[in-house]
């Protein structure tokens, strides 16, 4: 569905001379239909600066991207806007994923709206946003609440309606639950992966969180400095890394996680 071929981002590093900085290196990877690909790595190593780039919120310095057999990596936003309904991020904060002055209702309608899906305030829309709360676990009170009358683990299930109501081919979730208590993320994991088998969309999940990756990827990436160091499926990453940066990561290992996302499966 997604594939990423040797993409790099270098921003100027001086206001004065040329010399520039890697923010992002020779990145590899692709993501399959109904697939999902973990990334972990630290803080500052490049991460959502590739998945703006995966999502073409910004262009490559170098590279390649293909989305469902299309080269997106240079078509110009008239293009790219078309494509727009079939590529879903959703960020790490939920406070400013949704704006604070528009209802909840709206705020999962809106996606549906700009696409010409449904008109604003229809029966189909509102039929359509109701099946989405169903999805989500959302009540119908608070559709018509402000994001700041809602909870945390609210207001990102509301972002996922949101981010589901277009039916994407590919989502990218960066840290969509790092800002959530456990049992939350739980529950946000578990709908996420079930919208998946539904849906079939490919999903780039980033977290720094080794038991949330795991939960929810069929392949996992490490990155570190803007590269990937090493790639392949879930328990061979886990069990047996193959790089020292690797075997550290793995050494930060949130075993209370599973305890947890048992409970919540069963
Ligand atoms: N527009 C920009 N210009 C220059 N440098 C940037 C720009 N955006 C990000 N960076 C730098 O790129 C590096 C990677 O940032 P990025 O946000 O991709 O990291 P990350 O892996 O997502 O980190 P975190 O886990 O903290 O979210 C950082 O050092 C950051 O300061
Ligand atoms: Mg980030």
């Amino acid at each position: 569905m997604i594939a990423l071929e040797n993409i790099s981002k270098s921003y100027r590093k001086n206001i004065f001379g040329n010399q520039r900085t890697d923010i992002v290196k020779d990145v590899t990877f692709n993501i399959q239909k109904g697939e999902t690909l973990g990334l972990i790595g630290a803080s500052g190593c490049g991460k959502t600066t590739l998945a703006k780039i995966a999502t073409r919120l910004m262009k490559p310095t170098t590279g390649q991207i293909e989305f469902d057999g299309n080269d997106i990596t240079a078509v110009s936003e008239t293009e790219m806007r078309k494509m727009r309904q079939q590529i879903q991020i959703m960020f790490q904060n939920p406070e400013s994923a949704l704006n604070p002055r528009i209802k909840i209702y709206d705020s999962i309608a809106e996606i549906m709206r700009i696409h010409k899906i449904h008109k604003k305030n229809t029966a189909d829309e509102k039929r359509k946003v109701k099946e989405l709360i169903d999805i989500v676990g959302l009540q119908e009170e608070h559709l018509l609440r402000y994001p700041g009358e809602l909870s945390g683990g609210q207001v990102q299930r509301a972002v996922l309606a949101r981010v589901l109501s277009v039916e994407p081919k590919f989502i990218v979730a960066d840290e969509p639950t790092s800002m959530l208590d456990v049992s939350v993320q739980a529950q946000i994991l578990k709908i996420l992966k079930d919208a998946q088998k539904e849906y079939q969309f490919a999903c780039l999940f980033i977290s720094h969180n080794i038991g949330v990756v795991k939960a929810v990827s069929d392949r996992i990436a490490i990155m570190n400095e803007g590269m990937i160091l090493e790639e392949g499926e879930v328990n061979s990453i886990i069990d047996a890394p193959k790089t020292e940066f690797g075997k550290a990561l793995m050494d930060n290992y949130y075993a209370d996680f599973y305890v947890e996302l048992d409970r919540v499966a069963n």
